[in-house]
């Protein structure tokens, strides 16, 4: 093709892509896809600017705006950043930033890259007169009757030092909680979930009714400032930034201030790190020059100021190709299928396989054997297929089949009325539900068997060493030295572990038997019960048996008093019981020497009936610790907050639940209110 055809067909395609992405919220590709495109063009078009025309999509990013808000024109334009891709693309912006100014170490304000959408929003006399959006960085929409409706935006500045006339700028973003409670809402009422947060905030923006937006769990951060009229600002950015923070407009409070670009890689790293627990999401950072003299003195080209630039991460989402669904089987025979993908570079790793969750999901996603999709992998979470590029389908797709019969073990598959899941019926006679039962019999939270990894397992059931969990314990040196991976030391500290790991809690081992639905708090709340409280003359062997007997001749009513368990669960836990094979096992590892110390006399639960949200960054307190010090107090802990909830405890950064808790009259506590209530209930125990 020759280069002018080339540079055609890419403003084609660029164009196209804009549209689905600025005019219908709809995007078909992955971000990272489109600045590729982009850069392609941008590179053709330096080597032949020849060829440049005004209306070629480097000189005029974004498209119309849609029909049915008003037209607003920017006075100062909005701008677009440009985008470094790593440290040396950075250096060169800091190389040509000091070159041009002449000095030897720049001042930078770091601030996050927010993904959402920009917004700009005039304030006259300090009262909220005109939101609008981006558009095309020229002019955009009027929205604000939608802008109104975002509680983090201030009607009315606080204070008399501002502006006669103020125009903020900023992003407008939907934190993950909210997104997913939006999608959850969305799929339930039929409609179709938005890809991710950025599309939500965007589409939740632009609609036409406010009272839709209201209900959009939005929110707002302001970077900067455009026009100016009748009033002064401070001459750094940053400073800027802090006094928009006083006239009450949300800033985002890890701003800094570097040195150099050294303080911007560290700065960078340090975000990298705090991204994934963020509340939502980012997509780099941005370096912005301090000094106004200075960004006054680079000043602009095109698109973008002389006096910034944006680091990117590297991408969470990428386009690749589907080669083939598998089914897995898991532990609960659960049948879950897999996508396997071209090998994709995504969120800083190489992903070949994608979960697709259900049959149903595969289904709404419309996934074929064959098609070109979206990979999203973030921070730790399991890479999932976010959607198809259905104009990319080729004739030969083929549409996903779930088998009638288990792929391991060929037993029946069932699927239950009102369950997503389809399960193999082959229980423990099936080998993949096999091997898992083992690898979370072996887990850290349960057993705790180090050194007993899933490729052990793996092996030992394949060689038929290993049939049932209690056949762990009859492995010895012999055995186990010489497998695979497997020398003298390890087989050593194996059989070591082994033997530690029959002293446990009832809690852990009725946890690790893996019954379905009985989690550790499940676990928990049995052990509590059904410990031994009359032990008296019994043998540690004979009193555990004593454990399990009562536990397993419990009656579903019985069950269903104990806090936590539903009929549903303890149905779940009759079953296990009923089951000869079980009793077996359990009988097998007790002969072996498993073993649990006397339970106390069932402990008092002070927050019994309580439910706690909790909401924000904890300082003194991990998460999870938080969490598992409640939940011992036989308090709830739950991720959303009603008018039920006993509390919010509220830490650094709280999201939309601060304010929904404070809606809804429900009492708020401090890290250091939360902490002085925990020590005080745990007396009690
Ligand atoms: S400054 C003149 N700062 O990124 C500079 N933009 O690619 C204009 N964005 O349209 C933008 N976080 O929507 C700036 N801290 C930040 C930002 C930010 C996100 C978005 C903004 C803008 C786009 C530029």
């Amino acid at each position: 093709m020759n280069v002018e055809k080339h540079v055609e067909a890419l403003r084609e395609q660029i164009r196209y892509h804009n549209y689905r992405y600025y005019v219908l919220d709809d995007p078909q590709i992955p971000d990272a896809e489109y600045d590729r495109l982009l850069r392609e063009l941008q590179e053709l078009e330096e080597e032949h600017p020849e060829l440049i025309t005004p209306a070629s999509p480097t000189q005029r990013v974004g498209d119309k705006p849609l029909d049915g808000f008003a037209e607003v024109h920017h006075e100062i334009p909005m701008l677009s950043l440009d985008n470094a891709f790593d440290d040396e693309e950075l250096a060169e912006f800091d190389r040509r930033v000091r070159e041009r100014l002449e000095i030897d170490v720049v001042e930078y304000a770091a601030e996050p890259k927010l993904d959402g959408l920009a917004i700009s929003l005039l304030y006259e006399n300090g009262i909220l007169r005109r939101g609008a959006t981006r558009g095309d960085g020229s002019s955009g929409e009027d929205v604000t009757q939608n802008v109104r409706t975002i509680q983090s935006i201030p009607l009315h500045l606080i204070g008399t030092d501002f502006p006669e006339r103020l125009e903020v700028r900023g992003e407008v973003i939907m934190p993950h909680e909210g997104f997913r409670l939006l999608n959850e809402r969305q799929v339930a009422e039929g409609n179709k979930p938005f890809v991710n947060p950025r599309n939500a905030a965007a589409g939740s923006l632009r609609q036409l009714d406010p009272k839709v937006t209201a209900q959009r769990p939005l929110e707002m951060f302001c970077y900067g400032v455009g026009l100016v009229e009748n009033g002064e600002l401070p001459d750094r950015h940053s400073a800027i930034l802090e006094r928009l923070r006083d006239w009450g407009l949300r800033v985002y409070r890890g701003i800094a201030t570097v040195r150099g670009l050294n303080g911007c890689i560290d700065y960078y790293k340090r975000m990298q790190q705090a991204r994934d627990a963020l509340p939502f999401d980012i997509d780099g950072v941005v370096f912005k020059v301090d000094r106004i003299d200075q960004q006054q003195a680079l000043g602009f080209v095109a698109r973008a100021p002389r006096w910034a630039i944006a680091r990117k991460f590297p991408a969470q989402e990428e386009l690749t190709t589907v080669l083939d669904i598998d089914v897995q089987v898991g532990r609960t025979g659960a049948l879950t299928p897999v996508a396997r993908l071209e090998p994709v570079f995504v969120g800083g790793v190489t992903v070949t396989n994608a979960t697709l969750h259900n049959e149903d999901e595969i289904r709404r996603k419309d996934v074929h054997i064959g098609d070109t999709v979206i990979v999203r992998r973030a921070g730790d979470v399991i890479p999932e297929v976010v959607s198809v590029v259905k104009e990319r389908r080729p004739k030969d797709a083929r549409p996903f089949v779930m088998p009638s019969r288990c792929p391991v073990c060929g037993s029946d598959i069932e699927r239950m009325e009102g369950e997503a899941v389809a399960r193999c019926t082959g229980g423990l006679f099936c080998e993949a539900q096999r091997k898992e039962a083992i690898k979370h019999f072996a887990s850290r939270r349960a057993m705790d068997i180090e050194g007993l990894g899933d490729k052990l397992v793996e092996q030992l059931v394949d060689e038929g060493l290993v049939n049932d969990v209690a056949d762990l314990y009859h492995l010895d040196i012999e055995t186990l030295y010489g497998l695979e991976r497997m020398g003298i030391k390890s087989t050593e500290n194996l059989v070591a572990a082994l033997e530690a790991s029959k002293q446990t809690t009832l809690e852990r081992f009725l946890f690790a038997l893996g019954i379905r639905e009985v989690g550790e708090v499940t676990a928990r709340a049995l052990a509590r019960t059904f410990g031994a409280s009359s032990a008296k003359g019994l043998s540690d062997h004979d009193r555990a048996q004593a454990d399990i007997d009562r536990l397993a001749k419990a009656t579903q009513e019985e069950l269903e008093a104990i806090p936590d368990i539903g009929p549903v669960v303890a149905g779940h836990i009759a079953h296990f019981f009923g089951q000869a094979h079980n009793r077996d096992v359990i009988k097998k590892l007790l002969d072996a020497g498993v073993t649990w110390p006397l339970q106390e006399a069932a402990a008092a639960q002070p927050l019994q009936g309580k439910t706690y949200v909790l909401t924000g960054t904890l300082e003194k307190l991990k998460r999870n610790d938080a969490k598992a010090r409640l939940q011992a107090l036989g308090a709830k802990v739950a991720s959303s907050v009603s008018a039920k909830t006993s509390a919010v405890i509220a830490g650094k950064k709280p999201g939309s639940k601060l304010a929904k808790a404070k809606r809804l009259n429900v009492p708020v506590l401090s890290e250091k209110e939360f902490i002085k209530l925990l020590e005080q209930e745990e007396q009690k125990i």
